[in-house]
């Protein structure tokens, strides 16, 4: 074979060993691609070869011309399967890394604050018994906070009650007993309503916060008895506790009703029994009652300041608080649990399914 064109073919052999060598090494597509170009790119280093060939005589170049085709095209070839095991590998890698019996993990999901859910279960439980629900303002006016309630200024009364003061006659409201006066002034009875919400007083410790939850609840018609209250009262306490919750009363004193009473149901814990496990039931102190509302036949005083007559109609009221009920229910003796928001807590009343 002449010098010239077995020059040039010894050159394409080492091409394509240079070109071999440097493709087993490599272990990315961005690589592969260099390597492609500056081989078999249009001024590679094969097309510089090629370029030689019209200066060879042409009888040769025919021969010449079939090999470098074949190297061309056994250099295209080998790109093509250093491509694909690249992919291969990446694809096996990704696999090795996922474990796909690994059950799913859930979204985050909220849910509904337990004092919220107890509050709405009371409502719903009042508004199976044809009780309106109604709302007002958390910053209220003396007059509808204390003085239409028959609490006047400078009665002992307003002791029981820190106030905190917006101004000297706006208060945050210290009960939700005011929406008696707001429901009553707007109608005549009869009249059955609860009123749930926020209530503030000067006050914070393991079982007291600055900011908790009421529901008031109040019905006037004529000939409304305490035989209806202790009745309601059974009622709603068997409904969000259980069905063999008893409820006892005892003489207390509200300025807004007269008689008053405080209300113990038998202890939810160790059901009255006053022990756990033959331990002393902490909730109730071994008394087999807890606390849990304030209630009274609806004061004159309080129908007057409505301009109902206290000679034709009676009613009663009831006031509750419900992160108080929602302790009782769960069984938490730190009610600074509900305000930290902490979702280990929170989570265990989600109704939803773990995730
Ligand atoms: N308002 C009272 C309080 O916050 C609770 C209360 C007690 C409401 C007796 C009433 C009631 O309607 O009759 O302490």
């Amino acid at each position: 074979m002449p010098e010239q064109s077995r020059e040039l073919l010894d050159k394409l052999k080492e091409l394509e060993q240079e070109f071999n060598d440097s493709l087993n090494n490599l272990t990315s597509d961005k690589e592969v691609e260099e390597l492609r170009v500056q081989y078999l790119g249009r001024k590679g280093k094969l097309a510089e070869i090629m370029d030689k060939l019209p200066n060879l005589p042409a009888e040769e170049r025919p021969t010449f011309g079939k090999t470098a085709n074949e190297i061309k095209s056994r250099l295209k070839d080998a790109v093509e399967a250093k491509q694909k095991e690249l992919e291969k590998s990446v694809a096996e890698q990704d696999f090795s890394q996922f474990d796909y019996t690994l059950p799913g993990r859930r979204p985050w999901q909220g849910s509904v604050h337990p004092v919220s859910q107890v509050l709405d279960e009371i409502c719903s439980v009042f508004e199976k018994i044809g009780f309106d629900i109604v709302t007002g303002p958390e910053i209220e006016t003396d007059f509808y906070n204390f003085e239409a309630l028959n609490i006047p200024q400078n009665h002992p009364a307003r002791d029981m009650q820190d106030t905190l003061y917006v101004t000297e006659s706006l208060v945050l409201r210290t009960h939700t007993s005011p929406l008696q006066i707001r429901t009553m002034l707007g109608q005549t009875p009869p009249v059955a309503a609860i009123a749930p919400g926020k209530v503030y007083r000067r006050d914070a410790d393991l079982t007291h916060s600055p900011m908790f939850h009421q529901i008031e609840g109040f019905l006037a018609d004529t000939g409304v008895t305490m035989a209806e209250l202790r009745g309601t009262l059974t009622y709603f306490v068997q409904s969000i506790f259980s069905s063999n919750t008893r409820v006892r009363f005892r003489p207390s004193f509200f300025p807004f009703t007269e008689p008053s009473a405080e209300v113990d149901i038998s202890c939810v814990i160790c059901n009255g029994s006053g022990k756990v496990n033959n331990e002393p039931c902490r909730v109730c102190s071994q008394t087999g009652w807890v606390e849990i509302l304030g209630c009274g036949m609806i004061d004159p005083q309080v129908f007057k300041a409505v301009n109902y007559d206290p000679e034709i109609y009676s009613g009663f009221a009831f006031g509750l608080g419900v992160e108080r009920v929602a302790m009782l229910k769960y069984g938490i003796d730190d009610l600074r649990l509900f305000f930290d928001n902490d979702l280990r807590f929170l989570n265990q009343f989600n109704r939803l399914p773990a995730s």
